[in-house]
């Protein structure tokens, strides 16, 4: 049975239950799966696939899932790999709308100021080969107090205050069509070879 490790950096559950109901897809089809948090994910050696994902927060993945796909560079750069953002909360300042390139709706522009964030994500998918990059629509509970001196200061702010929308926007179709289709790729490609002896 082909093993997916599932990893994510969460602050406050969205993205760990984006990255629970991937798991729970790919069970149904068959997979051996382990789904961790980015900062106690081991096992990549093990792995025949991992899928990676983070929240986003003013343009960036949390700096645990960097630093995994950054420890584990080598052997990810090997393995299947699908990366996911959990970010845009609809109708915020932050969110583009439909028509914009959701990587730049998460995670800011390519170039110039605010790309910092996005610019480290694209060294380590440069490193790694992700097969895709998804983003999916987040979540917001402003009564979940921030976990963050950054996410603390930044909600202050009267502009990301009023631009932020409350609620839970994830769409769990896309979520549940998007663990169908890994499922669907892992399928069509062998099997890595077991060790022999
Ligand atoms: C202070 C703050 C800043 C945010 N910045 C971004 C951002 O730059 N891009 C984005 O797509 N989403 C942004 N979001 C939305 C979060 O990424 C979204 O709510 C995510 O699903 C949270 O995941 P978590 O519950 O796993 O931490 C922000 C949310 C907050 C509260």
């Amino acid at each position: 049975m082909k093993k997916v490790l599932v990893v994510y950096a969460s602050r406050h559950g969205a993205t760990r239950g984006i990255a629970q109901r991937i798991g729970d897809v790919l069970q149904t089809e068959g997979f051996d799966v382990d789904i961790a948090p980015a900062e106690h994910a081991a096992g990549v050696g093990a792995a025949d696939a991992v899928v990676v994902g983070s929240a986003v927060y003013m343009g960036s993945w949390l700096k645990d899932a960097v630093e995994f796909v950054k420890r584990n560079e080598v052997l990810l750069g090997d393995l299947p790999l699908w990366l996911f953002s959990s970010g845009p909360l609809p109708g915020s300042s932050l969110d583009k709308g439909q028509e914009a390139d959701p990587l730049t709706n998460a995670l800011g522009p390519q170039e110039g100021p605010g790309s910092g964030g996005r610019k480290k994500v694209e060294e380590i998918s440069a490193a790694t080969h992700p097969r895709d990059h998804r983003v999916f629509l987040g979540a917001f509970d402003p009564d979940d107090p921030p976990k963050a001196t950054s996410e603390r200061l930044v909600r202050m702010l009267p502009a990301v205050k009023n631009a932020l929308p409350a609620g839970d926007f994830r769409d769990w179709d896309a979520i549940d069509a998007w663990a169908h289709e890994i499922a669907a790729s892992l399928e069509s490609s062998p099997a890595q070879a077991s060790p022999v002896g």
